[in-house]
């Protein structure tokens, strides 16, 4: 499978909002990645609802939703009411994963579990076969422009390996510090889907570092 992009708004301009969701609607973009941040489980605060029904309103691609909040399921029926078409939890927040993915899953949404970077890929060997999405976090959550954290690298192979022995067709997302030094490294690796704030919207041109990101070429 080719690749797919889906660049995190967390990095756009949100006092001209409209002009970054048409720049991704014309780009080679194929996902909108949305960060949902609630100041607990993550020590940052981003937006909610009624900005996020703004952006299902104008974007003509899916909706990548990213949970950082503790307790997900208790605002599951009203991510998708906003909108999410693929919702990604922290598997760090889940008492009960199996239950949560099931119940995203009932409402028509793709399920995504995202593992922050000290958060072992074998946690996922009794789950790996129902989640549609496998978000790895390359940075610690909860900010836009951090470093890389280069683990992720083996993260995304051991991944690949658990996915194929458990013939479960997750595909693999690689979330923070992605830009032209290690995107080509993690597609090899087995990456499936990579999200990039900084490195697309604070370029020059966009569209042109979404091109780049998409044929791997910089
Ligand atoms: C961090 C978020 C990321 C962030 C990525 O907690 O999950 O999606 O927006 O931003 P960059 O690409 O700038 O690291
Ligand atoms: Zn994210």
């Amino acid at each position: 499978m080719n690749h797919l992009i889906s660049p995190s708004l967390l990095a756009a301009d949100f006092g001209n909002l409209e002009r970054d969701i048409t720049m991704l609607n014309q780009s080679e973009a194929d996902w909108f990645h949305l960060d949902i941040m609630d100041g607990v489980f993550v020590p940052n605060i981003s937006f909610g609802f009624p900005v996020m029904k703004y952006i299902k309103k104008h974007a003509q691609k899916p909706l990548d939703v990213h949970l950082m909040i503790t307790d997900p399921d208790r605002y599951i029926d009203n991510f998708h009411e906003s909108g999410a078409d693929i919702l990604t939890i922290h598997l760090e927040t889940c008492h009960h994963l199996h239950r949560t993915v099931q119940r995203i899953k009932s409402l028509g949404m793709k399920a995504g579990v995202s593992l922050n970077p000290h958060t072992p890929v074998n946690l996922l060997k009794d789950i790996i076969a129902d989640v549609d999405l496998v978000l790895l976090m390359s940075v610690n959550p909860g900010f836009g422009g951090q470093k890389f954290i280069p683990n992720a690298l083996e993260k995304v192979k051991e991944l690949k390996q658990l996915i194929t022995e458990k013939k479960s067709n997750a595909l693999i997302e690689v979330d923070g510090g992605v830009d032209y030094s290690n995107a080509k490294a993690l597609i090899e690796a087995g990456c499936d889907v990579l999200v990039a704030g900084s490195y697309v919207f604070k370029s020059k041109n966009p569209k042109e570092t979404i091109k780049g990101l998409k044929k791997l070429t910089f």
